[in-house]
């Protein structure tokens, strides 16, 4: 079982824990150079959550003016269903700047994990981009109306 699980800001030591989880969630993960530039970015927001002082899971959104965009949000294999991956999406939401009026994100048709994690959380398909992954898989828009 999980202890408590703590979400705070990703820092630089974090990150080969967080290409880890990232290499073990997706056919096709981020390079590690693409974290170390969105830790850098001060249009990031970008969280990890801790159990027992290792990182079990991350989400990073970038933060335009009115909307940000979600760019991943991930939970270690072992630690998955257990909330931690609610803990984190309701944090990115909770740090949003005021004026963000919408969260979006990408999201491949096959991912009915996910698909059904975002609508838990609110969100709603809003228009689908064709063959938008590099083996031609389409990916859903989905969307969070942020309510101040
Ligand atoms: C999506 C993800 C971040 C959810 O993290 P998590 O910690 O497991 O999520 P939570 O425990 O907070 O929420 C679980 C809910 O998500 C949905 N869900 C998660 N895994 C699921 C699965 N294998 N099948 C169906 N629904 C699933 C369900 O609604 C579930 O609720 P339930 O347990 O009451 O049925 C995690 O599955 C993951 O890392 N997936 C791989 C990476 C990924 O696909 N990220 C999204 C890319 S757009």
């Amino acid at each position: 079982m999980s202890g408590a699980t703590t979400i705070r800001r990703a820092a630089l030591n974090d990150l080969l824990a967080i290409y880890d989880i990232e290499r073990k969630s997706f056919n096709h993960p981020y390079g590690f150079v693409v974290f170390l530039t969105l830790l850098a970015s001060p249009s990031s927001l970008f969280l990890v959550a801790e159990d027992s002082g290792r990182v079990v899971g991350y989400a990073v959104a970038r933060v335009e003016e009115r909307n940000a965009l979600l760019l991943s949000i991930a939970v270690h294999p072992q630690h998955r269903r257990r909330g931690v991956g609610a803990l984190l999406l309701r944090s990115i939401i909770r740090q949003l700047p005021e004026e963000v009026e919408y969260l979006d994100l990408q999201v491949a048709v096959s991912n009915s994990a996910a698909i059904s994690f975002y609508e838990k959380h609110g969100f709603e398909k809003v228009g689908k981009i064709p063959r938008y992954y590099k083996d031609g898989e389409d990916a859903y828009i989905m969307r969070l109306a942020l309510t101040s």
